[in-house]
C-alpha cells in the first residue's frame, strides 16, 4: 500500500495507539498534542497513560522514523492527506457529550488543511457531529469521515492491531473506502456506511455490551436468590454459540470512561430525537443497583458498618489500567464511608502518597497484605491477577475476621472456605 501522510490530533487512549499503528504500517505520522507535559513525555518515548505494550510500540515507531510529534495541530496538518480527530468528548451535566475539544480542533486546523484531505473523526461523538464538522470546515475540497474506535483500555495494542471490525462512515463511499484501506487487516471485517450510522454504531455497541454485563450481573443476583451457581450458569449459557463467553463476567458493575458516559449519551440522543431507549435506561439503573448489591453483601457478612474496617483490593474500573474514572469502587467506597466504615485499600496502580480527591477518606496501603491487616471483611473489586494467586492461608491470620466478598468471582470458594473464610461471590458462595 502507498505510504500516506497522516496527522493524529490528541495523544490519549485512542490517539497514541492509532498514531503508532499507522506509522508501523509505513505511513508518515505526526501526533499533535497541545499539552506540553504530555508532548514532552511522548517525544522521549514515554507513554503518559498505563497501557501494556504501548510504550514498546511507540518506541518502535519512533525508531522506524515514521512517527513524530508536534505541539501545534495547525502546523502538523499542513501536508497531511488524512487528519484523525482523537480528542476527548467528556460528559456534560445532562448526559450529552461535550464537543468543545472536537470543535476547537476543527476550528484550529480548517484553514490549514491541504486540498483533498480527509478529516476522520475517531472521538466518540453524538450522532450528527460529522455534519457539524463538515459545516465548520466549510470547504468543498475537504472530505469528512467517521471512524469509531472499539479498543479497550488495558488491551489497546492488541485491539488496535487486530480489530474485529473496522467501521468507516462517510457520505462519500469512495472516501470511506480510502480511509478504511489504511487499517485493512486480514481477519478484520470492514463495514462501510454513512456518517450517522457509523456514529450510531459506536454508541449501540457500547450500550449493548453494558446491557449484556447488566444482564449477567442480574443473573448473578438471581442465582443468589434461588441458590443456583453462577459459574455453571455461565457455562451452560455460553456454550450456546449465539450467547458465547465474552463479556459474561459478573462484577461490581460496569465503569470506566466509556460505558457510563456512552449509555447516558445514547439515551439523551434518543430523547432529543423523540425516542425513549428504555432498555438502556434500565441497564443504567441496574448498574447503580449493582454498586448497592456489593454493599449489601458486605453488610450481610459484618452487619452494621459503623467502625468496621473494610479492606478493598482494587480501585481501578478493571485490571490492567490505572484508570479510576467512573470506577465502581468509587460509589461502593463512598457508601461504606457514609455508613461509618474505615476503608483501607490496595491497588497496584495507586501509591499510598496519592492525594487524588476520589480517594478522600480512604487509607491507601502499600500491599494487599497491609490492606487486609485487622480488617473484618476483604472486598475484591478489581480483577488484578495478583489477587487470583494470593495465598489466602497467609491472609487469614492477618485479619480481624475472615470474611470475603469476591465481586469478580476470582477465587475458588471451596479453597477460601478451607482457609477459614466466609465467602460471598456474585451468584456463588
Ligand atoms: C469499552 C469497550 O469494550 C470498547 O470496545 C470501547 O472502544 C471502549 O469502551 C470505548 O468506548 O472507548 P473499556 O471501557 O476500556 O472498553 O473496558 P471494557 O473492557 O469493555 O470494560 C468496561 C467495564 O465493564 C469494566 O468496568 C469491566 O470491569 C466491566 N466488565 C467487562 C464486566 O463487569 N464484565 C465483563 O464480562 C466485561
Amino acid at each position: 500500500m502507498r505510504a500516506s501522510t497522516i496527522c493524529v490530533i490528541g495523544g490519549g487512549y485512542v490517539g497514541i495507539p492509532t498514531a503508532a499503528i499507522l506509522s508501523l504500517r509505513g505511513h508518515q505520522v505526526v501526533l499533535a498534542e497541545n499539552n506540553e507535559l504530555r508532548l514532552a513525555a511522548l517525544q522521549q518515548g514515554n507513554i503518559p497513560i498505563f497501557e501494556p505494550g504501548l510504550e514498546a510500540l511507540v518506541e518502535q515507531a519512533i525508531t522506524a522514523g515514521t512517527l513524530s510529534f508536534s505541539k501545534s495541530a495547525a502546523e502538523a496538518v499542513k501536508d497531511c492527506e488524512y487528519v484523525f480527530l482523537c480528542v476527548p468528548t467528556p460528559q456534560d451535566d445532562d448526559g450529552s457529550a461535550d464537543l468543545s475539544y472536537v470543535m476547537e480542533a476543527v476550528h484550529e486546523i480548517r484553514a490549514q488543511l491541504k486540498p483533498g484531505c480527509v478529516v476522520v473523526n475517531k472521538s466518540t461523538v453524538p450522532v450528527g457531529t460529522a455534519l457539524l464538522v463538515e459545516r465548520e470546515i466549510s470547504r468543498a475540497d475537504v472530505k469528512v469521515a467517521s471512524n469509531p474506535e472499539f479498543l479497550r483500555e488495558g488491551s489497546a495494542v492488541e485491539d488496535s492491531l487486530k480489530p474485529d471490525r473496522i467501521v468507516m462512515g462517510s457520505n462519500d463511499t469512495h472516501t470511506a473506502k480510502m480511509v478504511a484501506e489504511l487499517f485493512a487487516n486480514p481477519g478484520s471485517a470492514t463495514v462501510i456506511t454513512d456518517c450517522v450510522t457509523a456514529e450510531s454504531i459506536k454508541y449501540a455497541a457500547n450500550a449493548f455490551l453494558a446491557t449484556k454485563i447488566s444482564f449477567i450481573n442480574e443473573a448473578a443476583a438471581f442465582c443468589d436468590a434461588v441458590g443456583a451457581d453462577m459459574r455453571d450458569l455461565v457455562l451452560g449459557m455460553g456454550f450456546d454459540r449465539r450467547i458465547g463467553f465474552e463479556v459474561m463476567q459478573p462484577g461490581p458493575g460496569w465503569g470506566g470512561s466509556c460505558f457510563p458516559k456512552d449509555t447516558r449519551a445514547l439515551v439523551k440522543i434518543g430523547e432529543d430525537h423523540g425516542y425513549d431507549f428504555s432498555l438502556v435506561r434500565g441497564a443504567i439503573e441496574s448498574n447503580k443497583n449493582q454498586f448497592q448489591r456489593v454493599v449489601d453483601k458486605i453488610e450481610a457478612l459484618v452487619g452494621d458498618l459503623k467502625g468496621v474496617t473494610v479492606a478493598i483490593w482494587g480501585l481501578t474500573f478493571k485490571a490492567n489500567t490505572d484508570d479510576r474514572r467512573s470506577s465502581p469502587a468509587i460509589p461502593v467506597v463512598a457508601t461504606l464511608l457514609a455508613r461509618g466504615a474505615l476503608v483501607r485499600a490496595y491497588d497496584p496502580t495507586v501509591q499510598p502518597s496519592d492525594e487524588s480527591s476520589d480517594l478522600a477518606g480512604i487509607t491507601i496501603s502499600g500491599s494487599a497484605e497491609e490492606a487486609a491487616t485487622g480488617a473484618e471483611v476483604l472486598v475484591i473489586l478489581t480483577e488484578w491477577t495478583e489477587f487470583r494467586w494470593m495465598n489466602l492461608s497467609n491472609i487469614a491470620p492477618l485479619m480481624g475476621k475472615t470474611n470475603i466478598v469476591d465481586t469478580r468471582n476470582m477465587l475458588d470458594p471451596e479453597a477460601a472456605k478451607r482457609d477459614g473464610f466466609t465467602y460471598l461471590g456474585m451468584g456463588r458462595s
